[in-house]
């Protein structure tokens, strides 16, 4: 409609110019010069034959004078000619002379323009010139010309005139149209880039300095379609029963059937050769935990590290096995790396240097360049796979932790299409203490490889994007958290990593009564002893020696508690290559080997360290058998020990003492949440759990509980693939051209 209008309103007003002005003035301009070369041909046909009528006059031969007249108006535009030889005789004319010609006015004809004639032939023109003829020295030559040349001349040029104006009109039209089509073009294209999030942020070429008139109005718009999407995510969260199915349905349904590929450093099925047999297992480790549930429901490929002594025996000639084992849901591919790959990458530079930064946990972070050489050899290497195991050129690939800043970008680079959601799963610190990593630039770019990059709270979404600001040339908007770096945009998002809920059946068979009786008697306790637990990897990040200094202070303030109350802590063992954590396990085990020595009554030692792994199964037992669970953490991403212990009491019994340094104190502040340095204030909290009511103790695990149900981890990946769906569809819809509908996802 707009081109149309835009096409046609300039031609209508070239052809009224065209109407009312040119073709007129074309008129008069034609009929002056026409006159004006008639006056020339007059002129000369009189000088031409004045001297041959005399001739003819002189002898006496008037009827050959009379031919010789007419023989002159043969030519096409002579019309008529005659000669006045005396004012008051007729004159000597051809018989076309009009009739209005009179030799006694002859004034009436003469003058400096020639006079004219409307006749019925048409227009005329007369002219009159002296003929000095012998015997008639006044005589007049009276020389009419034929106008209606003039007419037809007239005609023909505005038909030229009329063509060429209105071809250029439409010329002229037409330009304006492309014109204005491509400024339009280059407008929406801004508009677009602008919503994308791009125009604003993109760096060389932004919309902001190509239309800063469009500013606040995309701004505004930008912010529009947040809020939408926010609020759809926000009813869709809440509409969904958040399982497998769930999962599955926006697997086939949003991402239409997209591959997913999990990367992470640890696997969740380890094969171990024990002597003959080869065993299985399953790490302590938060990630896997949150993890399997998923790709068990989604199929895909999850590629880590196949750490496993009996890992090479078990897997196929592609790397891959299919797991769980006794129900196959999902392919395993093993990536293998050199002892000097695994000691770089992973205790090196991941746990020696990442670790300890991102925790700030007082142990000082070691970087070094060989390490962080391998870090990036084996970025590489499972980047690698990753391209490898893509059944698309655009599959959705999920990032885990620390181990693989650099993938992300690696992975952009070889698949430019895929949609990579990277989830860091420990804390982000703040860009002062950030900015003492040597590599810090290199490990940003590596990120914001990722389309989504995602955290568990919004302090450390907000501390990733400040670090950014403060560390590279990037773009980094605020309002809608994302960052632009190379025209690439980053969402930065917070998704609260959480468990499986409703918890599997299996792990809760065995009843709450039964697990309380059987863990006391293995453990050679009192039946009615109370009991406080903690799971952890004996690891300093996770506040054990805090934990320990207020079972003791517990036990100075409140003397009565000892021979009652033990709290049994498991810790597997971890990173054990690391002097560090070598040094924890032995101050660990010394600490709480004095505790027991100044706090054992009635033969019962206050605290119970277990250092070894225990099976999950095992896990929720000494959960369901416990009076109290402390989670102590220095700092810690999430915590799902947390959530863990939740889920297992479903006797709504039991008190989480909770480090308001984890992220899961945000969600649950039904627990009692503690400064683990404050050894006093653990202790009360200790003492309160150890006399709450069963009331109040249902009335906070209620609640906690039904945190646990409405956030479980599917809904945690699901936000994610939901996400990557929308981005994916915007995506898809932003790379069409206008008016063509979406391709489908190429394969
Ligand atoms: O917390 C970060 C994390 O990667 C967790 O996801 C996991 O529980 C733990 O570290 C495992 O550590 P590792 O694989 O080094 O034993």
């Amino acid at each position: 409609m707009r081109i149309s209008l835009r096409f046609v309103i300039p031609l209508i007003l070239a052809l009224l110019a065209v109407a009312y002005g040119v073709v007129p003035l074309v008129d008069k301009l034609t009929l002056r010069w026409a006159v004006r070369d008639l006056d020339i041909r007059a002129e000369l046909i009189a000088n031409t034959v004045v001297e041959p009528l005399d001739d003819l006059l002189k002898a006496g031969s008037n009827r050959k004078a009379i031919a010789f007249l007419t023989r002159l108006t043969q030519d096409e535009r002579l019309y008529a000619v005659g000669v006045c030889l005396a004012p008051d005789s007729p004159p000597w004319a051809t018989p076309t002379l009009p009739e209005e010609i009179r030799c006694g006015d002859l004034g009436r004809w003469t003058g400096a323009s020639a006079h004219l004639i409307d006749s019925a032939k048409g227009p005329l023109h007369v002219a009159v010139r002296e003929a000095p003829l012998s015997g008639a020295p006044l005589a007049a030559l009276v020389l009419v010309h034929d106008m209606s040349f003039v007419a037809r001349r007239s005609e023909e040029t505005q038909r030229y005139v009329f063509y060429v104006f209105t071809t250029l009109a439409a010329l002229v039209s037409l330009i304006t149209v492309v014109i204005a089509q491509l400024s339009w073009r280059g407008w929406v294209a801004g508009m677009r880039a602008l919503l994308r999030g791009e125009g604003l942020l993109r760096q060389p070429a932004n919309l902001a300095q190509q239309a800063p008139e469009f500013r606040p109005i995309a701004r505004d718009l930008q912010r529009l379609i947040q809020e939408m999407e926010t609020d759809l995510r926000t009813r869709d969260d809440s509409q969904v029963t958040w399982n497998p199915e769930a999962l599955r349905g926006i697997l086939h349904g949003e991402l239409r059937g997209d591959d997913v590929i999990v990367v992470s450093n640890r696997e969740p099925y380890i094969h171990q050769r024990q002597g003959n047999a080869v065993a299985l297992h399953r790490p302590a480790s938060g990630l896997v935990t949150a993890l399997e549930p998923i790709m068990r429901a989604c199929s895909g490929v999850w590629i880590a590290h196949g750490s496993g002594s009996a890992d090479r025996e078990t897997v196929d000639r592609h790397d891959r096995v299919a797991v769980p084992p006794e129900a196959p849901a999902y392919q395993l591919r093993r990536v293998w790396l050199s002892p000097e790959e695994e000691a770089g990458y992973y205790y090196g530079f991941a746990n020696e240097g990442l670790w300890p930064l991102c925790h700030i946990a007082h142990v000082r972070p070691i970087f070094r360049s060989s390490d962080w050489q391998h870090y990036v050899e084996v970025n590489r290497l499972f980047a690698q796979a990753v391209v490898e195991e893509a059944r698309t050129r655009a599959p959705i690939v999920l990032v885990q932790d620390y181990h693989f800043a650099l993938l992300p970008r690696m992975v952009r680079e070889l698949l430019p299409e895929a949609t990579i959601i990277t989830f860091w799963h420990i804390p982000w610190p703040n860009p002062e203490s950030f900015a003492i990593c040597p590599f810090a630039e290199e490990i940003l770019k590596g990120l914001l490889g990722s389309s989504i990059l995602g955290f568990h709270t919004q302090f450390h979404c907000n501390n990733f994007v400040d670090t950014v600001d403060r560390t590279l040339e990037a773009r980094v908007d605020r309002e809608a958290l994302t960052v632009s770096l190379g025209g690439k945009l980053t969402a930065v998002r917070r998704y609260p990593i959480s468990i499986e809920w409703p918890p599997n059946a299996e792990i809760l068979a065995r009843p709450l009564a039964e697990c309380r009786a059987a863990l006391r008697r293995e453990n050679g306790l009192p039946e009615d002893l109370l009991l406080g637990i903690g799971v952890d990897r004996m690891d300093y990040t996770k506040g054990i020696a805090e934990r320990f200094r207020a079972v003791e202070r517990l036990l100075e303030l409140h003397p009565e508690w000892a021979g009652r109350f033990c709290f049994i802590q498991i810790a597997a063992p971890t990173r054990s290559r690391i002097e560090e954590y070598q040094h924890h396990q032995q101050r660990i085990e010394a600490l709480a080997a004095e505790i027991n020595t100044r706090h054992t009554r009635n033969g019962v030692a206050p605290i119970l360290l277990k250092a070894s792994h225990h099976e999950p199964r095992q896990v929720y037992e000494y959960f369901r058998a416990a009076d109290l669970c402390f989670v102590s953490s220095l700092h810690d991403g999430m915590n799902l020990v947390a959530k863990e212990f939740v889920a297992a009491r479903d006797d709504e019994r039991g008190v989480l003492i909770l480090s308001r340094f984890t992220g899961a104190a945000r969600e649950l502040p039904e627990a009692l949440i503690v400064n683990p340095y404050d050894a006093d204030q653990c202790a009360a909290a200790l003492h309160l759990a150890l006399t709450m009511p069963a009331s109040e103790q249902r009335d906070r695990m209620r609640l906690m509980r039904g945190l646990v149900a409405d956030f479980n981890v599917y809904r945690w990946a699901g936000r994610m693939l939901l996400d990557a769906a929308l981005m994916r569809r915007r995506n898809r819809l932003l790379e069409t051209p206008v008016g063509q509908s979406p391709s489908p996802p190429k394969s």
